[in-house]
Order: C-alpha cells, then structure tokens, then sequence
C-alpha cells in the first residue's frame, strides 16, 4: 500500500490563470490558442497536458514520436483534458558533436523552462535517444508538476547473414574485426544496411533501453512502456494509454516528488544490475536524483547493486536484443522477481496510481533463456563496481557483466594517450610499446575535458594486439562509454584530469592496480611522487570564453554529481511567472 493520499476534484489548476476569467489578458490567452481551432469548452477549467516532444529528424532515434504525439493527445481528449504539444530541444546521440551529453543539461532548462513558463497542468513526456529521457525527467523534475513518460521503443532486431546484429554493439565488434583482418570492408557496409531496420532507439540494452527501464523502474511510466518494439502497435496502445493516465494524475495532483522517492531509486538501481545496463545510467540518476531531492550516492549504486544477479540475456552483456525481451515479457518481469528475491521496495508509487508490486505480481515469464531464473544468471554479482583509489579519490565506476573475469584483478604497465586526438594518432602504430597486459589510459574526456564526457572510453585496441586473438584490455579514463559497449573498463574517473584529478599526472610505464573485488584502482607510485606531480600540474585544456560551451565549462559538476550543472540542482516548482500584458 501506498500512503499518497489523491487531492480533492474538481479544484483550480494552474492553466486558470491563464484561461480561467473574462479579464484582457484571459481573453488574449484564449482567443490566440483559438487561431488552431479549440472549441471555447475546451477553456472550462479542465485539466491542460502538455506533451513534450523530442521529435526530431537530425535524433533518428525519436523521427516517429509525432505518430506517438497524436496517440497520447486521444487519450488526453478522450478523458477529458486538453492536450498541446510543443517541441524541446533534442539531444541526439548518433549525430551532436561533441558528444550528445554535452547537451542534456541544456534539454534539461528547455523543458523546466517550457513547463513553468506555460499554462500546463500536466505533462507527458516522449523521449527515446540516450540523453532525451533524463533530460526531460530532470526538467520535470524541477518543475514537479504531474509528469509520465512515454517512450518511443527499441528498433526492430538487426540481422546479417543469420546472426543478431544489435545496435552500437556489432559496429564495435566488426570495426575491431577489420582491424583484425577479420572482416571485409565490404561486408561491413554490407552490414550497415541491416542495422536499423526500423524507427526506435538502439534495439540492445544500451543506454536508450536502460533509461526507457529507468522510467519504469522509477514508477515515471506506465508498466510495460520500456520494451515495447517502436513499430508494434501496442506501442501505441501504451501511448494513447498514458495519455488517459495523465489526466488522471492531475486530478490526483500526483507529482514526480511523490514518485520519484529514494525506495524508487532503490528499485531503479537494483533494476540496473538485473538487466545489465548502461554506465550512463549512474550519471542520469544521479542528476534526476538532485533535481528531487533525493540525496543518492556513487556509494549507493554499489551497496544496492553489489547482490544483484544480471538475468537479462541482451547484448552487449548477453546473446539477445529488445524485441526479444519484449516477447519473454520485457521489464515487469524482472521487477517480479527482484520483488520474489526480496530486493524490491514493493510499496513504491507508480504513476498508474498503483505500487510497483501491484503492477508487476501476476506477470509472467515468456521465455527462459532471455529471462534467466536467478539460478542461471548471466553474471551472479551485477550491478555497477564503483571503484576508488589514489587514481579515483571520488570515484570510478565499472560494469561487471560486460567486464572479462581474468581481467577483474590486474597490474599492468600504463600506456597513456594524453586526450583522444593523442590516442587516435597513436593507437594504430606498429611501433607503439604496448602489449595485452598493459593498461591504456586516456585523460582529458571527462566533463569539461572533452568536453561534454564523451563516449570514448571503451578505447578500440591496437591492431596488433587484436591480432593475436585478444579482445579485451583494461582500460581506464575519465570518459562514459556507450551503453552498447563492452570490455574491462574503468570510467567517469573523478575528479576528471581537466579538473586536475590523478588521473591527469599518469605516466607512461607507470604501474596501475585494478581489483575490482576490493573495489580498488591504484596507481603504484610513493605518495610523496604524486603529491609531487599534482603540484606541478598544470592545465592543458583551454577553458573556452564564450557561448553556450563556456556556460558548460564553468558550471558542470564531476561524474560523481551527474555532471549536471551546479545551480541546477533542486527542485524550482511551478510558480507562475508574472504575465507580460
Ligand atoms: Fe539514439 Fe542509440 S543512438 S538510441
């Protein structure tokens, strides 16, 4: 049971203000909203939903959410509110340069910006690519006015030549094929064509699938909403769905502070480890965290998910891909089980106005090898491995699932790449002094390095390693990887080197110590020597001195904080802005 107690209706909602009276400025608020053919009956009072949109060409990932926009403004309509859509700035992850999350905090302020500003009682929230879905929860977040999330789905299964070819993850492993001679750079392209056969974000449980989970897990959406194909027609069932809810949760006044609680987090993070998801999700968290007011940790990811056995079979951990998942049953029946292993915080609120046990008891498990019983788990100790050490004074994290056993306690001789333009000119040169035991090492792609904390840490490997048949180096850097990814890395390494972190003052031949039992990242010079090298450090990247770019620069917190920017956190409400006429 939940102790949300539903507020009394009808009363007055916030987009009275605006359209509620027979004053001037009443009447100029509805009469230019009439120029799109509203009904006067529409102004009565009734709940105002928004429906932010991250529909974009240049995010291809969200090219099908004006399709979903219109589903969710029928079940708005049909229950009994106005719906409006509006656009938000769209971070797309395959094509923003620098890097995609460069721009999330911005998305972020567009959308808390667009919700206070404007008459909405309401919100529903369509977002797919990696950075769209926690930008627009953070910005909700801020807002906390009712919001729920609606996902645009994963694409379609990729194949080539009868094998999976799962989104980010084939294209890592075959541009390493062909550095192996593996591959043919005309199968390549070849393969190119098979990988997006259809709208939605990345089929694998990359970072676009373990924060549309997230959502769910959070209790910000609808059971069921992650996993659903973008093209399956219950995609759209799921969003003309939310629509209805939505008008609902206005009624009930219930907000993202009464979802978004530390036992929700909790779940989320436990959710993370069963399904083997994306680094990138300790960031999001971490910043939708702030924003609420829930006091959460790197600490926290690694006490919650220390227990947690991976049991879905997905790349880039496992064999399978989203619509497969979606076929065993998708995310609620992970959550059944966390709920039958007693790692589940059952009474949690959902947006359905339901507990997340609730939601999720009665569901079952389609299929066995996607959905693994604990008993067969891909890896017995999920989670997220947060790492700390003189290399890592705030932190580093790694992902066990994708990570190589024989790899998980290592020393080895540090080769290092001063940023990545270092790293690009060195790493296919024959005559670079490196072998499989070493540990590659790249600085200055963190928050302000990069800048943007871009997804370059899961560094390709010399050719001449991979030709030896090897596939995985320990790695380490101040950067996020893909969710994609795979590989013994150790990333978001903070304080980052820009800031002047350790991670800056590594030498090449340096000797480093990864023990990720001991939750350990050492690097093996006297005390004194590094205090030494700390103290004669000094910047080598250029703090830029205007623009949007500068704005980043000055006010991006480390990984440790969810690189969101410092007066951001917390949540501003829904004041309403004094009117202008
Ligand atoms: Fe958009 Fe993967 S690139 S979801």
């Amino acid at each position: 049971m939940s102790t949300f107690k539903p507020a009394v209706w009808p009363r007055k909602l916030r987009s009275t203000e605006w359209f509620g009276g027979n004053s001037r400025d009443h009447i100029y608020h509805r009469s230019w909203m009439k120029n799109q053919g509203l009904p006067a009956d529409l102004f009565d009072g009734r709940p105002v939903i928004g429906i932010c949109n991250t529909w974009s060409q240049l995010t291809p990932c969200n090219a099908h959410l004006r399709d979903l926009a219109e589903r969710v403004k029928h079940g708005i309509y049909e229950a009994g509110g106005l719906p409006l859509e509006f656009p938000v700035f769209s971070p797309g992850e395959s094509s923003l340069r620098p890097t995609a999350m460069m721009y999330r905090n911005m998305a972020a302020m567009d959308v808390e910006e667009a919700l206070r500003a404007n008459p909405l009682d309401g919100v529903v929230l369509l977002a797919g690519c990696d950075k769209t879905t926690p930008a627009l929860l953070m910005g909700a977040a801020s807002v906390d006015i009712p919001a729920i999330v609606v996902s645009g789905g994963p694409m379609l299964n990729g194949w080539f030549r009868g094998e999976r070819v799962g989104s980010g993850t084939a294209l890592w492993q075959m541009s390493e094929d062909i550095k192996a001679g593996k591959m043919s750079r005309e199968d390549f392209l070849e393969a190119e064509q098979s990988m997006s056969r259809s709208p939605g974000s990345c089929n694998t449980m990359g970072t676009a699938s373990t924060m549309a989970s997230m959502a769910e897990a959070l209790g910000m959406a609808l059971s069921g909403n992650a996993a659903i194909p973008a093209v399956d027609s219950r995609r759209r069932v799921m969003a003309h769905l939310t629509g209805r809810r939505i008008v609902q949760m206005v009624k009930d006044d219930l907000k993202p502070s009464d979802i978004m609680t530390r036992q929700a987090f909790e779940n989320a993070i436990r959710v993370n480890g069963a399904i083997g998801g994306s680094t990138n999700a300790v960031i999001h968290l971490l910043a939708i965290a702030g924003r609420v007011g829930v006091d959460l940790t790197l600490d926290d990811w690694d006490r919650l998910g220390q227990d947690i056995s991976t049991i879905v079979n997905l790349m880039p951990s496992g064999k399978y891909l989203m619509e497969e998942f979606f076929y065993a049953g998708g995310l609620p029946v992970v959550i059944r089980m966390l709920g039958e292993g007693g790692k589940l915080h059952k009474s949690a609120l959902t947006a359905s106005g339901q507990t997340i046990w609730e939601e999720v008891k009665d569901v079952r498990n389609w299929n066995e090898d996607v959905i693994r019983p604990v008993d067969k788990a891909l890896t017995a100790k999920g989670g997220i491995a947060v790492l700390r050490g003189n290399l890592a004074p705030r932190g580093a994290v790694l992902k066990p699932s994708a990570a190589s056993k024989q790899l998980m306690q290592h020393r080895g001789r540090a080769v290092v790449f001063e940023d990545i333009d270092d790293y690009k000119a060195k790493i296919n040169d024959e005559s670079l002094d490196i072998d499989e035991n070493c540990v590659m090492v790249l600085k200055n792609c963190g928050p302000r390095g990069y800048p943007g904390m871009a997804e370059v840490g899961n560094m390709g490997l010399p050719p001449k390693v991979l030709r030896k048949g090897i596939t995985d180096m320990v790695r380490i850097s101040d950067a996020r990887m893909s969710g994609t990814a795979y590989g013994t890395v150790v990333l978001h390494t903070t304080p980052e080197a820009a800031a002047g972190g350790p991670l800056a003052v590594v030498r090449n031949g340096d000797m480093i110590e990864l023990d990720v039992e001991a939750r350990r990242i050492h690097l093996d010079i006297p005390d004194e020597e590094l205090r030494q090298r700390l103290a004669e450090w000094k910047p080598t990247v250029e703090a830029p001195t205007s623009g949007y770019i500068k704005l980043f620069h000055d006010h991006v917190q480390g990984a440790d904080s969810g690189a969101d920017f410092d007066f951001l956190k917390g949540c501003r409400g829904a004041g309403i802005p004094k009117d202008s006429h």
